[in-house]
């Protein structure tokens, strides 16, 4: 994992949330009856992954993984919470987040980081958010493991993240992670039992799962016909990431890959 490789990556998501208008980097999430724009569904994924986890104004939360700070300042307009820090691996994603708040009193901050070692004190945060990001991490357990150790206890962990169940036809995508780097897929795809099991293993609760991939693979053909309607010289700079969208899509569409919304708990007293 290195920043160019990553930087490479999103480099097209930065060019096409420029020509769109758009604050997030997610798929967005769009149930069959929800006619709405695609920055609506980036939002709506936010609440799914959110659902009824309690955030208020003396709530400390970690959005890990935080881009170019979309969820990060919707959440913080919506619940108001004492204090809201997005860890984002890429020094520009951070650094474009950290300047579209600029300016204003109350508001969240932005480091960069990586999520294999939170720079948070143990115990001190009520809410993690961590959405489509841990696809990219090579050591999930580790991720997860400081997940629980940053949680105060009886704090949420709200994860949402691709996997598959098909890992053998996904091998190729992660051997590439073994040649130099600028052939890096940077993408570890895990299966839901491996989360599930992984919660279990570091001392957490379930506390909800949801199976998204198919109101995710809406939202994204949705926002194809966004970009479509366009037309094709909007989309220079990432017209490669059109197909890759339509690939993803239809590859959630046969199951082959999933789109998983993981709440869990670290529990409130030691088990
Ligand atoms: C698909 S984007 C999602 C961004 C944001 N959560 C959103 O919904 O708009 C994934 C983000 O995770 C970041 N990321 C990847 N590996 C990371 C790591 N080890 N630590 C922190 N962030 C990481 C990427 O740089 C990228 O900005």
């Amino acid at each position: 994992m290195s920043q160019r490789t990553m930087e490479a990556h999103y480099r097209p998501n930065w060019e096409l949330t420029q020509a769109m208008g758009l604050f997030g980097y997610n798929c967005g999430y769009a149930p069959k009856d929800r006619t709405e724009t695609f920055d609506e569904h980036q939002r709506s994924l936010v609440w799914q992954l959110i659902g009824d986890t309690a955030i208020n104004e003396s709530s400390n939360v970690l959005d890990v993984g935080s881009g170019i700070g979309g969820p990060a300042g919707w959440i913080f307009q919506k619940y108001k919470p004492a204090r809201l820090v997005g860890i984002e691996y890429l020094g520009s994603s951070a650094q474009a987040a950290e300047a579209r708040y600029s300016g204003q009193a109350s508001r969240p901050f932005f480091l960069q980081g990586d999520a294999h070692n939170l720079p948070v004190a143990d115990g001190s945060i009520d809410v993690i958010f961590n959405l489509e990001s841990a696809l990219h991490y090579p050591d999930k357990n580790k991720f997860i493991a400081e997940c629980f150790r940053v949680l105060k206890p009886g704090g949420t962990l709200c994860c949402g993240d691709i996997t598959t169940n098909r890992k053998l036809l996904f091998a190729p995508v992660e051997l590439l992670n073994k040649l130099p780097s600028q052939f890096n897929s940077n993408v570890h795809l895990w299966s839901v039992t491996d989360y599930k099991n992984a919660f279990r293993k570091h001392g957490f609760e379930l506390l909800r799962h949801e199976d998204a991939s198919l109101p995710i693979a809406k939202s994204i053909d949705d926002g194809l016909q966004e970009i479509k309607q366009r037309g094709w010289r909007a989309s220079k700079g990432f017209r490669g990431r059109i197909g890759f969208m339509g690939v993803l899509a239809g590859l959630l569409k046969w199951r082959l890959l999933g789109y998983d919304l993981f709440r869990v708990r670290r529990p409130r007293t030691a088990g």
